[in-house]
């Protein structure tokens, strides 16, 4: 319990709350300058980077919601399994409720920034939210729902560490809007990982063998229903913007192979596997050359 309470000790002062953001920086040439460079890895496509940042982006606020309102699920259901694996006190309910409110606000954080940065205002209504939430609806007990979820969301999280990390290293000064962004989301996302890393190293194993596989199970129905939730995000934002931000994109074609390669390797055992216990050399070597980053988490 104690790893808990550090992992969320100084919470409420190194945190992202979208108000503390210089929200009139967020649109400038020199910003979008910098998005063109630094995300499709020449000049003079802004157009495809706003494009591509406002399918990633939204898309990624999409599954925030998502991770926050399991959370209140869990937490809600935990209320009726006082006996469950560090139910016991106040810690576990401190841990997910800091989780799950820093998950809503950076939805909300992410939305409002690429309506910002592109003038435009496109919800992806065809969330697919009534499907992925009713998978956490059903009997299982709410440490199989808190594992698999975590399990899903770790992926997510350790692709946008990477990305984080690129970005710093192209803007060490943190000049642009978009890098300030990401540093914030980036304290909340710190303890976000030390949290799944928590539910892996203690809740996971204190599972029984067909709550595992239960577990697997709703982990590949969240990850088919979020695969489909991206092809029907990209189809809609290609559409609107009018353009394919995904060919000749460094950043779209790096972010595949990475989130391949963050899926294998989180499924790869019966358990949950950190992904820095599973890279394999080349993949290890794309990290390097595209963050800095020997290693995903630290
Ligand atoms: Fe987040
Ligand atoms: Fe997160």
């Amino acid at each position: 319990m104690s790893t808990l309470a550090t992992v969320n000790r100084d919470a409420h002062i190194h945190y992202l709350h979208p108000n503390r953001l210089p929200w009139r920086e967020a649109v400038d040439d020199e910003e979008r300058d910098f998005l063109s460079r630094a995300l499709v890895g020449a000049q003079g496509q802004e157009a495809k980077a706003v494009a591509y940042l406002y399918k990633e982006l939204s898309q990624l606020a999409e599954l925030e919601m998502h991770v926050s309102a399991v959370l209140v699920r869990v937490l809600c259901e935990l209320q009726g399994e006082p006996a469950a694996p560090y139910g016991e006190g106040s810690e576990l309910y401190h841990a997910l409720s800091c989780f799950a409110a820093e998950e809503i606000n950076h939805a909300n954080t992410f939305y409002r920034y690429v309506r910002e940065l592109s003038g435009r205002d496109i919800k992806l209504t065809d969330n697919l939210f009534k499907e992925r939430i009713g998978l956490f609806a059903k009997d299982d007990s709410p440490m199989v729902k808190l594992a698999a979820l975590c399990a899903t969301a770790y992926v997510g999280e350790s692709l946008i560490t990477v990305f984080e990390r690129r970005i710093k290293m192209l803007d060490p000064e943190q000049r642009f809007f978009f890098t300030k962004l990401l540093h914030y989301h980036g304290l909340d996302e710190a303890r976000h990982i030390q949290s799944d890393h928590f539910v892996f190293d203690h809740i996971i194993p204190n599972l029984s063998s067909s709550e595992r596989i239960r577990m697997h199970e709703l982990i590949d129905a969240t990850e088919a229903l979020n695969t489909e939730l991206a092809i029907r995000s990209a189809a809609q934002i290609k559409t609107a913007f009018g353009t394919d931000y995904s060919s000749d994109n460094h950043s779209a074609a790096v972010q595949l192979k990475l989130a391949t390669a963050f899926r294998r390797i989180v499924q790869s055992g019966d358990l949950v596997v950190k992904v820095d216990n599973g890279l394999d050399p080349e993949t290890a070597a794309e990290i390097a050359d595209f963050s800095g980053l020997q290693r995903v988490h630290n």
